[in-house]
């Protein structure tokens, strides 16, 4: 599967843009502001009818337009699909898919799976534990219907039972009964969960193990490790004994909500330990190893966008992730970068690949048919 062509009207800095891709590495170069960002972004929409930066779709749209208009025509075992996605302002977005309008989004993610590594992928080691938790529920829930569905059940259930904790220390009250009921619900829903995190990082670890040696060249040996108040407990146990702890918190304490990734680095916590970059190694790898994932779930090679890679990594390590992603275990790959100069380099003798520079007026081919 891949994106053979682009078209795009009104979208973000691009009044009106055409380009044919190449199916397997394409790089945009520029200088900051020109729009490599904006194409990514445009192509992200195609995959999972969203932005990659979370912007509400209006957003998007050109200062001073009315709409914008995101056409995709791809590649899919042999047959072309087109994949259309606009947005007028004040009105809801319409995705079509050969000329059928979706009624329910969903029902298009996967279709055309994609990953983006962005310099936005450093919330992972500085944010909160909700930013890891996201990424491995934003992994499960797009090929784990289920999951998704006893994930948005069991945080119903939680903000009840939470409630309820408020409700009895206003009142100065307690009903362990009352709690019971939600306690099972919360095990229930909250043991699939758990059980489904802990096998899909069985699967995981290894991998991104791998993509982390191959990309330091086995410079330093990491571990992720999964941790949650939960290690070895009875649900419904693990519930009973913080109570006390629960009814003064007036939150639930314990249970998947609080789950963890610690991420280690030579037996140190990357966030204060790992240099800069080190800690894009650790994210590549990550984000590699999640499309792996992808790749074995869905049968296709997931497309591949690596904004600005580029900065913080040495020469060494950015050569072996171009080398990595130029090679048959991947397909079709686009690469920002602002220097023109690198990418031509880098690239001068891999035949299948494409770069083409973004500028003020418009987007020129530098090397491809
Ligand atoms: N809705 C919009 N309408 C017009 N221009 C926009 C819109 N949103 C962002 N831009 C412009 O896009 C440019 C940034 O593009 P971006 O793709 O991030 O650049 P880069 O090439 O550095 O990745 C900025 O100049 C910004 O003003
Ligand atoms: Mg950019």
């Amino acid at each position: 599967m891949y994106l053979r062509e682009l078209t795009l009207l009104h979208f973000k800095n691009y009044a009106e843009a055409g380009v044919t891709f190449s199916p397997r590495i394409n790089c945009f170069t520029g200088a900051n502001g020109m729009g490599k960002t904006n194409l990514l972004d445009a192509i992200h929409y195609l995959s999972l009818c969203k932005s990659f930066f979370g912007s509400i779709d209006s957003q998007n749209i050109s200062f001073e337009q009315p709409f914008f208009m995101i056409q995709g025509k791809f590649e899919k075992e042999g047959r072309e699909e087109e994949v259309l996605v606009s947005v007028k302002r004040a009105q809801k977005k319409i995705v079509s898919r050969n000329k059928n309008e979706y009624e329910k989004l969903s029902d298009h993610i996967g279709l055309f799976p994609l990953v983006m590594i962005s310099p936005l992928d450093s919330v992972l080691i500085s944010g909160g534990s909700d930013q890891r938790r996201r990424f491995t529920d934003g992994i499960l829930s797009q090929f784990d219907k289920q999951y998704l569905e006893k994930l948005i059940n069991y945080n119903n259930v939680l903000q009840e039972r939470n409630a309820l904790l408020k409700q009895f220390a206003v009142n100065r009250s307690f009903d362990g009964a009352l709690l019971e009921v939600f306690d099972e619900q919360l095990a229930d829903l909250g043991n699939y969960i758990h059980d489904a995190r802990l096998k899909f990082l069985a699967d995981f670890v290894p991998v991104f193990e791998r993509f982390y040696r191959l990309l330091s060249d086995n410079a330093e040996a990491v571990k992720l490790d999964y941790v949650s108040t939960l290690k070895g407990k009875e649900y419904t146990e693990a519930l009973k004994v913080s109570i006390h702890k629960d009814c003064t918190l007036q939150h639930t304490s314990v249970g998947i909500h609080r789950d963890d990734l610690t991420f280690l680095l030579q037996g140190n916590e990357v966030k204060k330990y790992a240099s800069q970059g080190q800690q894009k190694t650790y994210l590549l790898a990550l984000k590699l190893a999640q499309y792996e994932y992808i790749k074995n779930k869905t049968g296709i090679k997931p497309l591949l966008l690596l904004d600005d890679v580029y900065d913080k990594l040495d020469n060494k390590r950015f050569t072996k992730l171009v080398e990595l992603v130029s090679s048959d275990d991947f397909g079709q790959v686009f690469i920002s970068d602002t220097s023109a100069e690198r990418i031509l380099q880098l690239f001068t003798s891999n035949r299948g690949c494409f770069i083409f520079e973004i500028r003020k007026d418009g987007i020129k081919q530098l090397k491809g048919k």
